[in-house]
């Protein structure tokens, strides 16, 4: 049986983690990778594992991953199931665990699906690829909690190292009988 590593992602980080994830489990697990958002119809038959990683835009996870996990909970539920999230609020050492994380804790506390593990991990800034918009509210964010405010600059806050333990400790969760 496969994994199914689903992600729900704006500027794309969330799929450079869920690929990162495949491809750290590929000598063990075979995993399938692909969009939330063209997930409508799975063949959760060749599934027993799935997870479901989800980034933060201004304050919100994508309306798609509450609508999936609320429509799919039976089919999460029996299976091993992991969710991460990607914020740059988790770039602070205190704010990067599902209890510590405010959009994990609320999304965990909201969900109809709880799943068997949960990590959180610091995205990317990339203000070059920003539209000015975007750009100009980042950085007020960015002033406002001590981030960077340059806006030539590309920053990766992702603890490769921590995506790498966490799909491991995910794989060797125990199975369930499906
Ligand atoms: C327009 C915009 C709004 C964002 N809003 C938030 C936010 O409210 N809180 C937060 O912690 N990070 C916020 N971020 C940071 C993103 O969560 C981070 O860049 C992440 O890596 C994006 O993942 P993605 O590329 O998979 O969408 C925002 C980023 C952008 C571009």
């Amino acid at each position: 049986m496969k994994a199914l590593i689903l992600y729900s992602s704006r500027d794309g980080q969330t799929r450079e983690i869920a690929a990162r994830i495949a491809q750290t489990l590929a000598p063990q697990q075979l995993c399938d990778v692909i969009d939330l958002l063209e997930a409508q119809k799975v063949e959760w038959a060749q599934y027993d594992r799935v997870l479901i990683g989800a980034s933060i835009r201004y304050g919100h996870f994508h309306p798609a991953l509450m609508k999936f996990v609320t429509q799919h909970k039976a089919e999460l539920h029996q299976r091993v199931s992991g969710f991460f999230s990607v914020n740059l609020t988790a770039r602070k050492a205190d704010k990067c665990t599902p209890a510590t994380n405010a959009y994990t804790h609320k999304f965990l506390e909201q969900s109809p699906w709880q799943p068997d593990c949960c990590a959180v991990f610091a995205g990317a800034l990339r203000y070059p690829r920003y539209r000015w918009f975007d750009r100009v509210m980042i950085q007020l964010i960015m002033r406002m909690t001590g981030g960077e405010t340059d806006t030539s600059k590309e920053v990766e806050y992702t603890d490769w190292n921590k995506v790498a333990v966490f799909a491991q400790d995910f794989v060797q969760l125990p199975g369930k009988s499906l």
